[in-house]
C-alpha cells in the first residue's frame, strides 16, 4: 500500500502525496512547515479522518524545524492545525496526543522535545497501521467470499497509513485469497471514489466497478448488491456515524433493499465526549467545488450553493460497526459505553 506521506529524517520534514493529483499524478510534495501543512488538510491534499491525524501529528514536530524555536510554537502550530477541517475527530485526538508531548517536555532542549514529538507522530502512525490490518480481519468475519460490496468515499491506504478502513477487508482478503466484488460510488463532489478507491482496488487487483451516486439505487434494486461498507470521521457515543456526504443515503437505501450496512473504522475514530450525530459539526466547503469541480464551470454564476462534505447516518440504520476492537453490534449506546470501559481498563 502507498502511505499518504513519510517522515524525511535527513531533511527534517514530511514527503506527502498530492492526492488532489490523483489517479493521473503520483507527486510527493516536500512539507517544511505547520503552516504548509494546514494548507495540505485544507486543500485535501491529505485526506481521510486517519490520515489527517497523522499529517497533523508529523505537522506539528515541523514546529521544530528552526534552530531558534521552541515549545511555544509547537503549541501555536497545534492551535493551527485545529483549525483546519471541523468534523474528523481523529485531528483532535492526534493533537490532544501531541500536545500532552509538548506539555511533559516543554522545559526541555529543542531536540529532545522534537525527538519526543516525532516518536509520538510514529506512534499515532504505527498504531493507525496495525488497526488497518485488525479492521480488515474483523471485516473479513461479516464480508465473505463471492460477495459484491458498495463502498463510498477513499477509505485505503493514503487515508490511512496502512491497509484502510472500509477497504481493508478488500486488502486483506486479496491477500487471504478471499473474493470480494467492490462497487465503488464515484462521490460527488470531489470524487474520491472514482480518482482514489478505484486507483488503489485497481493496483490491489481487487475486482472493482465504479459508478456515479446516483446509480447505487439502481444496482441495489436489481439485486447486484449484498453489504454495503463505509468508513467514518467520526462516531457518536449513541453510534450516529458522521461520513463523507452521501453515506446517510446509502444507509437507507440499503434499509429499503434490506442490505447490511457496515461502518468500519479504528477507535480512534469514536467520540466518546459527543453524544449523538447531532453534536457533530459538519464542514463546510467553497461553493467552487461543485460550481467549478476539477476546473470547468458547471453551474451558472451566482447560484446559490450548499456544500457540507459529511452528514450523519443515524445508529438504527447500521447492522454493525467494525472497529479495530471487535465488532459492535445494536444496541450501540451500551456497546460503545462497554469498550469505552475496556478501553479505560488499564
Ligand atoms: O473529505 P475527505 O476526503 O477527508 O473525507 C473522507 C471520508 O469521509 C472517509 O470516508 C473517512 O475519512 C473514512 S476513513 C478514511
Amino acid at each position: 500500500m502507498i502511505p499518504p506521506l513519510y517522515w524525511n529524517d535527513e531533511a527534517f520534514r514530511v514527503e506527502l502525496l498530492d492526492q488532489t493529483l490523483l489517479p493521473v499524478e503520483e507527486r510527493w510534495i516536500p512539507i517544511e512547515t505547520p503552516e504548509q501543512m494546514a494548507e495540505a488538510i485544507r486543500k485535501l491534499r491529505v485526506r481521510g479522518a486517519p490520515a489527517i491525524g497523522i499529517a497533523a501529528s508529523y505537522g506539528v514536530v515541523l514546529a521544530l524545524r528552526a534552530p531558534e524555536s521552541h515549545v511555544e510554537m509547537v503549541r501555536k502550530a497545534i492551535a493551527l492545525l485545529r483549525q483546519t477541517r471541523p468534523t474528523a475527530v481523529n485531528l483532535f485526538g492526534a493533537l490532544r496526543r501531541m500536545e500532552a508531548v509538548a506539555d511533559a517536555y516543554a522545559t526541555a532542549d529543542r531536540h529532545t522535545l522534537a525527538q519526543r514529538l516525532l516518536a509520538e507522530a510514529r506512534a499515532i502512525e504505527s498504531e493507525d497501521r496495525e488497526a488497518g490490518r485488525r479492521l480488515g480481519a474483523y471485516g473479513l468475519e461479516v464480508l465473505k467470499e463471492g460477495m459484491r460490496v458498495l463502498t463510498h468515499c477513499h477509505t485505503g491506504g493514503v487515508a490511512t497509513s496502512g491497509y484502510g478502513t472500509a477497504l481493508a477487508p478488500f486488502i486483506l482478503g486479496k491477500e487471504r485469497g478471499i473474493r470480494l466484488e467492490a462497487w465503488v460510488d464515484e462521490t460527488r463532489p470531489l470524487l474520491q471514489g472514482s480518482r482514489i478507491t478505484a486507483w488503489e482496488l485497481q493496483k490491489a487487483g481487487v475486482p472493482a466497478t465504479l459508478i456515479t451516486d446516483s446509480m447505487a439505487a439502481h444496482v441495489m434494486q436489481r439485486g447486484w448488491v449484498d453489504a454495503v461498507i463505509v468508513g467514518a470521521d467520526r462516531i457518536a457515543a449513541n453510534g450516529d456515524v458522521a461520513n463523507k456526504i452521501g453515506t446517510y443515503g446509502l444507509a437507507v437505501l440499503a434499509r429499503a433493499h434490506g442490505i447490511p450496512f457496515y461502518v468500519s473504522a479504528p477507535i480512534s475514530t469514536i467520540d466518546f465526549e459527543t453524544p449523538s450525530g447531532e453534536a457533530i459539526v459538519i464542514e463546510e466547503r467553497d461553493p467552487r467545488e461543485i460550481t467549478h469541480g476539477f476546473g470547468r464551470q458547471t453551474a451558472p454564476e451566482g447560484i446559490r450553493v450548499y456544500n457540507p462534505a459529511f452528514d450523519v447516518t443515524p445508529a438504527s440504520l447500521i447492522t454493525a460497526i467494525i472497529t479495530d476492537q471487535g465488532i459492535l453490534r445494536p444496541p450501540y449506546a451500551e456497546a460503545l459505553q462497554a469498550l469505552r470501559e475496556r478501553l479505560d481498563t488499564p
